[in-house]
């Protein structure tokens, strides 16, 4: 009988890498331009870009998806259920404070998610300091701009090691 050698290339071939999902709420496609004194210089594309190149430095896989719409970010949490997704990175912008359909989308789907806010929630306007997300997240990074993204990202690179 002849025996079946496999590779360590064909071996890395089939474990595929873990990952990640970054979700943005609407209006978030505008930073750099929106409300800078809240949210900072920054744009979406850099906060992506450089999301993007830790995740691969990693060897993880990193998707970030923006929406305007409810629905559409509905759809993508429901979409994650059969892609392996293993975290969620959300800031759910505006929806923070009104989104029960997408903190519901979140608690169907089960996948763990830390919440990120550029701004400091805490110290705005009452209607922001509550969040429909809070309770059922990993844990909370609000206040600290554009880092908190990267932040996020490097605390669930670090659990996906101790996983
Ligand atoms: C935000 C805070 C929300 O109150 C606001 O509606 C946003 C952005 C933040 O990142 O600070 O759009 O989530």
């Amino acid at each position: 009988m002849m025996k079946q050698k496999t590779t360590s290339k064909a071996r890395a071939k089939t474990v595929s890498k873990p990952r990640l999902l970054v979700l943005h709420g609407p209006n978030l496609n505008l930073l750099g331009e929106r409300e800078p004194q809240h949210y900072g210089e920054v744009t979406l594309e850099d906060i992506n870009l450089a999301l993007a190149r830790r995740a691969e430095m990693a060897g993880v896989e990193l998707e970030s998806f923006q929406s305007n719409h409810e629905g559409a970010l509905i759809e993508r949490i429901h979409a994650a259920r059969t892609q392996e997704v293993r975290y969620i990175i959300l800031n759910p912008a505006a929806w923070t404070h009104t989104g029960v359909a997408v903190r519901d989308a979140l608690a169907a789907t089960g996948i763990p998610f830390v919440e990120v806010h550029l701004s400091n929630i805490h110290a705005r306007e009452a209607f922001r300091q509550h969040s429909f997300f809070s309770d059922i997240a990993l844990g909370v990074i609000s206040g600290l701009g554009h880092q908190g993204y990267l932040l996020a990202l490097e605390y669930l690179l670090n659990k996906l090691n101790t996983d």
